[in-house]
């Protein structure tokens, strides 16, 4: 997690919502009905709150920036939760089930998801760690893998916690820029890792990628896994973000390409589900792996709140029908935003990814400088991300939080139009 300290100096008031813009067609690649046949009652969960609702919260996303402040930046979804997770909850609530977590069950759901949503079965439960939250599950896999001034490899641009967790850890963080269209560069790759010099190695693999929702080929992990074999390297893919792809689109487990028997993931349901509050995330390590996974000292499972854990479980079982509806609903949005920044602002370069809800726009034709999310919040009070802080390639870019209705889209866009004069 990260924050942006700001002065904040201009008065704005926030203004009418604008007036929703027509969607235009999905592109080819995209096929709805891929995902809205299973419960096409389900409503979209973009359209559900108000901006007054929204900002009761008391969340990083909503008591950061001044009201006045539009924020489409910290990954937090603006949606009420799926009706299964609010159950689960409030049934352990009248239970008083509020003790410490026990059992396989969070592994048994994700196994079964996997099963269902990316055919892969080879998720076994006995292979899995409970962890408090994804990037603690990163930490604590690169230190079974890697020691003290280990090199850790990053795709950058990528999201700023892998830099700041990985420097905590006392690794050092070795960037391999992603390449043409926000792929993974292999021959950069390849130089990097050969760059190491044989000593003990990570590869913190972001998939799909966080900022640009890149979802990686089954080709592409597979080239992956034979570099880090060659080389040594151990992968740590973080698949946060993997319940999220765009209707129609693949996802590919790290661990289920063949040859990544050696690697390690982690998984959750909290970005896909919005349960970042409700701490938890899975470990999950491949059979030439399972060894390392072993080692992880009890502890740490103390760390995941054994209530997150049920709405976790709850997600992951019962919440596809909720899921699919938002994952339609963010389809919309990001063509409603290729939309309006064609119209409104045709400087600022957007290339629609296939995953996440994030959106990374490249201002750099604008002439703001390094940092024009700091242009955008002072002129335009829209708190969109700096791409700074995601490492080379991030300057002269801003992350966009498309999970958000259409209207807060709009009007955000309308912002920073304004804001450029
Ligand atoms: C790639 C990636 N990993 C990890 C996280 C954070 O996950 P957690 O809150 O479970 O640590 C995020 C949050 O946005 C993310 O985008």
């Amino acid at each position: 997690m990260f924050t942006a300290l700001v002065i904040f100096t201009i008065p704005w008031q926030y203004g009418p919502a604008a007036r929703l813009v027509p969607v235009p067609a999905t592109a080819a690649y995209l096929d709805p009905m891929a995902s809205i046949q299973e419960n096409p009652g389900e409503p979209n969960p973009l359209r559900a709150l108000t901006l007054d609702r929204l900002r009761c919260r008391t969340s990083m996303k909503w008591r950061t920036y001044p009201e006045d402040v539009l924020p489409v930046w910290v990954a937090e979804m603006d949606v009420p939760l799926a009706a299964p997770v609010v159950r689960a909850v409030t049934a352990a609530m009248e239970l008083g089930d509020t003790g410490y977590p026990a059992g396989t069950a969070y592994a048994e759901a994700l196994a079964a998801f996997a099963a269902k949503r990316w055919g892969w079965d080879g998720l076994d439960p006995a292979r899995t760690a409970i962890v408090p939250d994804v990037m603690l599950g990163v930490v604590e896999m690169l230190r079974l893998v890697t020691g003290p001034g280990d090199p850790v490899v990053v795709n950058s641009p990528v999201y700023p916690p892998f830099y700041q967790f990985v420097g905590h850890l006392d690794r050092r963080v070795v960037e391999a820029p992603l390449g043409v269209g926000g792929r993974i560069d292999l021959d950069v790759l390849e130089a990097t890792f050969r760059g190491l010099g044989g000593v003990r190695a990570g590869y913190l693999l972001c998939s799909p990628h966080n900022p640009t929702g890149t979802v990686h080929t089954a080709a592409e992990l597979a080239a992956v896994t034979a570099l880090a074999e060659r080389y040594g390297v151990r992968v740590v893919a973080d698949e946060i973000h993997a319940p999220l792809t765009a209707p129609g689109v693949g996802f590919v487990p790290y661990l289920s390409v063949p040859g990544a028997d050696r690697g390690l993931a982690l998984m959750s349901a909290s970005k896909a589900w919005n349960l970042a509050g409700l701490k938890a995330a899975l470990a999950l390590a491949g059979p030439g792996a399972a060894a390392d996974l072993a080692r992880l000292p009890e502890e740490v499972s103390h760390g995941p709140s054994h209530v997150g854990v049920i709405a976790h479980t709850a997600a992951l079982t019962d919440g596809t029908a909720w899921l699919d509806a938002l994952l339609a609903g963010l389809d919309e949005n990001r063509h409603l935003l290729a939309g309006l920044l064609d119209r409104h602002l045709p400087g600022i370069r957007y290339q629609p990814g296939e995953a996440t809800y994030l959106a990374w726009l490249d201002c750099r034709a604008l002439g703001l400088g390094e940092d024009p999310a700091e242009f955008f919040l002072e002129r335009g009070r829209v708190a969109v991300n700096s791409g700074i802080p995601f490492g080379t390639g991030g300057a002269g870019h801003v992350r966009f939080n498309l999970a958000a209705s259409p209207e807060v889209i709009t009007e955000a866009v309308r912002r920073m139009a304004a804001a450029l004069g």
